[in-house]
This record gives structure tokens, sequence and C-alpha cells, in this order.
């Protein structure tokens, strides 16, 4: 499985640290950005959209200070559903309730080990589909429409 990275500033440190550990296992692309210089979150977390809806790789990570700004942006391209996750929980919700392509995590809020728990609850987490699969396939008939 291929996995892209992406970051502002405020999450760079999480994605260096999240990127060494899932190295080992994935095939991983970077997008940025490469420093704690500023930037702009919109523009990495469209960018990491755009990746997974052009199957550049199957899913994404991406961070910001709180995860907000950069789950908003991503969650802009249409067929993207980027979820904010706090904890294991969430991940694992967001996967089997809401197929989520995009984990979105706040640099600013975890330690190092609370977002690696994070990340493989999520990236080992099966859609469970049924019901879930009728409530996201309204949110695509408006994606479309609009
Ligand atoms: C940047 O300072 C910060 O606003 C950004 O990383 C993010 O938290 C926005 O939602």
């Amino acid at each position: 499985m291929k996995i892209i990275l992406a970051a502002d500033h405020g999450g760079f440190d999480l994605k260096e640290i999240i990127k060494d550990y899932l190295s080992e296992k994935y095939e991983i692309e970077d997008l940025g950005t490469y420093s704690t210089s500023s930037v702009d979150y919109p523009d990495y977390g469209i960018k990491a959209g755009e990746a997974v809806i052009n199957g550049v790789a199957d899913k994404a990570i991406v961070f910001c200070g709180t995860g907000i700004g950069i789950s908003i942006a991503a969650n802009k391209v249409p067929g993207i559903r980027a979820a904010l996750c706090h904890n294991v929980e969430y991940a694992k919700l967001s996967r089997q309730h809401n197929d989520a392509n995009i984990l979105a995590l706040g640099g600013r809020f975890l330690s190092p080990q609370e977002a690696i728990n994070i990340v493989e609850a999520w990236l080992n987490t099966d859609f469970e589909g049924d019901r879930h699969q009728k409530r996201l396939n309204k949110i695509n008939v408006y994606e479309r429409k609009h």
C-alpha cells in the first residue's frame, strides 16, 4: 500500500515522526512541507486530496497544528472523506462507518506514541459497508450535483 503524507508547518514535526515509523512497512510519498517555515495548510490538504483521488496513493495522512484546517481543505476535493481523529476509537470509527480515505492529525496536540497508535488503528481497520455505504452514497450524490 502507498500512503501520501502532507503537512503545514504546524504538522511538520509529527509528519516526520510518522514518516520514519511508516517507511519500514509502506511506500510513502511526502508532499511536504519540508521544514517548519510558515506555509498555508490549504495548499497541502488539497494536494493530498487530489493525489488520493487521482490514484497516486491508496490513502493519505495529513497534519497541521490542530488537524482542523488541513482536514477542511482536503474535504473540498470531491470524493475525499478526511477524518480528524483525536484517539484510536475515532480512527477505527472513521474507517468502519465513514470509509475515511484521509486521516488528519493535530501535530500540536498529540504525542508521538498517541499518533502512532491512531495511525495503526486507522490503517488496520476496514469499512463495514451496508447501512454506512447507503449514507456515503448520499454524499456522493450531493457531490455529483454541485
Ligand atoms: C498554523 O499556525 C495553524 O493555524 C495550522 O497549523 C492549523 O492548526 C490550522 O487549522
